[in-house]
């Protein structure tokens, strides 16, 4: 379904579940409706309340199935998972139904490691730099960092999102009414982005 988007990749602590809220919140704020959705058995599901979104809980093969079947019967909708880390074989699935699959990635050789492996074994995933510095001087060693070791999958790259404390806001269970515009202009870049990725939509 092209107007599912999942947030995936083999590591923990990538920024999954910081960047389907964000991206969530960005379409928000650009006027399109969509739903977050929880995998991770270990996370607390969150509720509406003031959200441009709407999160739901996934924790199971049958909550996510029927989330996604409702998806598909509502075509205003965009619809982003959030992975779990260490699950290969939820990763491939995702994969399989998804029209555009993300897999962020941190300044560290360790992150960078693993979502090589993740590009190679998702030929037609985007990799999104996460959590990446906002002082000029750790940026051009970042930068310098994936001239080293990501320059054959550059044309995979999405921009950076980059660290915004703020983020952490949406992922309290009450989000505050109005959101520092930092925040807010990092969410609406993303999610420009991913809808500049996105096959047109389905003519329902
Ligand atoms: N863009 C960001 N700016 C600041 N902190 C971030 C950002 N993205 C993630 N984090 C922080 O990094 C940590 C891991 O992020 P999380 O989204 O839980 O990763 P994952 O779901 O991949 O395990 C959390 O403490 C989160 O607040
Ligand atoms: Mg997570």
């Amino acid at each position: 379904m092209n107007r599912l988007i999942c947030i995936i990749g083999n590591k923990g602590g990538t920024g999954k579940t910081s960047m389907t809220h964000m991206l969530c919140h960005g379409l928000g704020l650009l006027g399109k409706r969509s739903i977050a959705v929880l995998t991770d058995i270990y996370r607390e599901p969150l509720f509406r309340d003031d959200r441009g979104y709407t999160p739901l809980d996934g924790r199971t093969p049958e909550k996510l199935e029927k989330i996604i079947a409702k998806l598909e019967s509502m075509p205003e909708w965009y619809g982003v998972i959030d992975g779990t880390a260490n699950s290969p074989e939820m990763d491939r699935h995702l994969y399989e139904i998804s029209g555009l699959v993300l897999l962020p990635f941190r300044d560290s050789h360790e992150d960078i490691r693993t979502v090589r492996h993740d590009l190679d074994t998702f030929p037609e995933a985007f990799g999104v730099p996460s959590q990446w510095p906002t002082n000029p001087w750790q940026q051009m060693a970042a930068e310098h960092t994936l001239d080293e070791l990501m320059q054959d999958y550059r044309p995979r790259l999405l921009d950076p999102v980059y660290t915004v404390s703020a983020s952490k806001l949406l992922l309290h269970s009450q989000i505050p009414a109005e959101l520092p515009t930092v925040l807010n202009n990092v969410c609406r870049g993303l999610a420009r982005q991913v809808l500049a990725r996105l096959e047109p939509p389905e003519q329902e």
